[in-house]
């Protein structure tokens, strides 16, 4: 069973013994998440596993991402059952620090990535992504991994954390792992617990949708036109209320030429979308090349 850490001080000293015992070529990937762990959080773990010596797993709610109205105080948590999944997922280290650990001050210093984050999630979500970078950032500085593990799932979060350890040297190689889901095809999320029946078959629009894209792209629409269509095929179900429908090019996240048909277009594209159902907001994308 993974040895459990709920302070800086001792998971510093375990990782530094952990190195000096492995001075060679043992390297340290690193999986942050806010815990409640599904297929999609064991998959990283999985593939830090397979990559490195050692598997670091943080879980942490993290207060500085959440909005005012949302999620925070009923976010759900079962760190019993996370100590199990982190075990079958080849975890040797679960880091459990509380808000006072992590935040024993008032935090006067943030980290910002600009233009990147007020699209997409970054403009429903205000500060979201400030809260993010600046958590991964002293999760970065407490573990100090090789590698880092990200799902694809939040494709946003990806482009933001691999432009900040751009722009600010940090020496993590940042890991993108594919998006896991639902044998009837929703996206994997500790959130899809507060989906009731009828909003939880509804809100497989959204992956029934996404594949429709390539199609869509054969037939010459530009930018505006798939996005509409997109929008057209998530309204056929009455509970999904629509936060964004956006295509934009990956990682750079810039929005691509609004005429030309996008099926000519030479860079990567980012289809994400954002749909609420009842109060729960579910996120998916996809990823086109379509040269
Ligand atoms: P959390 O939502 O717990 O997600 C932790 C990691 O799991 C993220 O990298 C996320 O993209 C990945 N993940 C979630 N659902 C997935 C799925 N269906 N398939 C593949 N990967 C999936 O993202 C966060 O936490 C936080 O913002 C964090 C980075 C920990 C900073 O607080």
């Amino acid at each position: 069973t993974p040895k459990i850490i709920r302070t800086i001080a001792e998971l510093r000293q375990e990782i530094a013994a952990y190195r000096r015992r492995n001075p060679e070529h043992s390297t340290v990937g690193f999986v942050p998440t806010m815990g409640y762990l599904h297929e999609g959080h064991a998959s990283l773990l999985r593939k830090s596993a397979s990559d490195n010596g050692l598997t670091v797993l943080s879980i942490f709610v993290n207060p500085l991402q959440f909005g005012p109205n949302e999620d925070l105080d009923k976010y759900p948590r079962d760190e019993e059952r996370d100590i199990r999944v982190a075990a079958a997922s080849g975890t040797q280290i679960v880091f459990i620090p509380d808000v006072n650990e992590m935040y024993p001050q008032k935090t006067l210093t943030g980290v910002t990535v600009a233009e990147i984050t007020d699209r997409l999630c970054g403009s429903s979500r205000p500060g979201h992504f400030d809260g993010v970078a600046t958590v991964v950032t002293k999760l970065f500085n407490i573990v100090q991994p090789d590698r880092a593990y990200f799902g694809m799932k939040d494709a946003q979060q990806i482009a933001v954390i691999t432009r900040m350890t751009q722009d600010l040297n940090i020496p993590v190689e940042i890991v993108p792992c594919p998006i896991q889901r639902e044998a009837d095809g929703l996206a994997l999320s500790s959130r899809n617990v507060y989906l009731k029946p009828a909003e939880r078959d509804q809100a497989l629009i959204l992956s029934k949708s996404l594949p429709k894209v390539p199609e869509w792209l054969h037939e010459g629409l530009n930018a505006a036109q798939l996005i509409n269509r997109l929008k057209e095929e998530i309204r056929k179900e009455p509970l999904a209320v629509i936060d964004y429908v956006d295509i934009l090019s990956y990682p750079d996240l810039s929005t691509p030429d609004g005429q030309k048909p996008l099926i000519e277009t030479d860079c990567t594209l980012l289809i994400a979308l954002a749909v609420k159902f009842g109060k729960t907001r579910l996120i998916d994308n996809t990823i086109l090349n379509p040269l």
